[in-house]
């Protein structure tokens, strides 16, 4: 009986969904990718995490510049895959895993909440009139807050899926009408078991 309980605590933090975040790599432009964009209309400057631990479900915090080089209508979408790292090759999580990487959301808000959160930067600061519109004009922007919620669903599959290890994330911005890329970057993070003892 003391075993059995000895080795349920010994146990119980190794099932407990809490890492440790590393970002090892980035990819701006996805220029390591097999379709290259040739001329992104939304540049990424920069790609970088705030977040050192994650817990599921939870958020995952970046930092993100971009350089906007051609005017941007009001219906960008993003998307982002993610991927986990499986011997040499990369398998797609899938929707059934829980993160919310499926659907297309929206940029405009993302940038509305965002500018609403007084998080987002633009280069512009006599516009401030219209400051939370979408249709953003060439030049630099950061968002100090782009987040990415990492969901738990009730399936077995997903403490399966996000183990210790290494995942990417690949976010890409798209242009409806027809749907074209115009912006992609990916994030190389290694999750670790979070360490309650030190
Ligand atoms: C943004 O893009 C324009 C047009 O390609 C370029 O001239 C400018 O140097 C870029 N700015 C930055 C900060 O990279
Ligand atoms: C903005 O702030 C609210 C309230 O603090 C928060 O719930 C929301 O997640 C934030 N959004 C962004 C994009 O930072």
């Amino acid at each position: 009986m003391m075993f059995i309980l000895i080795l349920f605590l010994f146990i119980h933090p190794i099932s407990s969904l809490s890492y440790t975040v590393q970002m090892n790599d980035v990819d701006l432009n996805c220029r390591k990718e097999a379709t290259k964009l040739s001329s992104p209309h939304i540049e990424i400057l920069s790609f970088n995490i705030w977040s050192n631990e994650l817990s599921i479900p939870g958020t995952l915090d970046f930092l993100m510049s971009l350089n906007v080089t051609k005017k941007l209508s009001n219906d960008i979408e993003f998307s982002i895959k993610v991927q986990r790292k499986l011997g040499s090759s990369w398998i797609n999580l899938p929707c059934l895993a829980g993160t919310s990487a499926c659907e297309k959301q929206s940029f405009c808000g993302l940038i509305q909440n965002a500018c609403k959160n007084k998080s987002f930067i633009r280069p512009n600061i006599k516009d401030n009139k219209n400051s939370c519109s979408c249709d953003l004009d060439i030049g630099t922007y950061t968002i100090e807050h782009f987040l990415i919620h990492i969901k738990r669903k009730k399936s077995a599959k997903l403490t399966q899926s996000i183990t210790p290890g290494q995942y990417r994330f690949h976010v890409m911005f798209l242009k409806t009408k027809p749907y074209t890329t115009v912006g992609c970057v990916v994030s190389y993070l290694t999750l670790l078991k979070a360490n309650k003892f030190t």
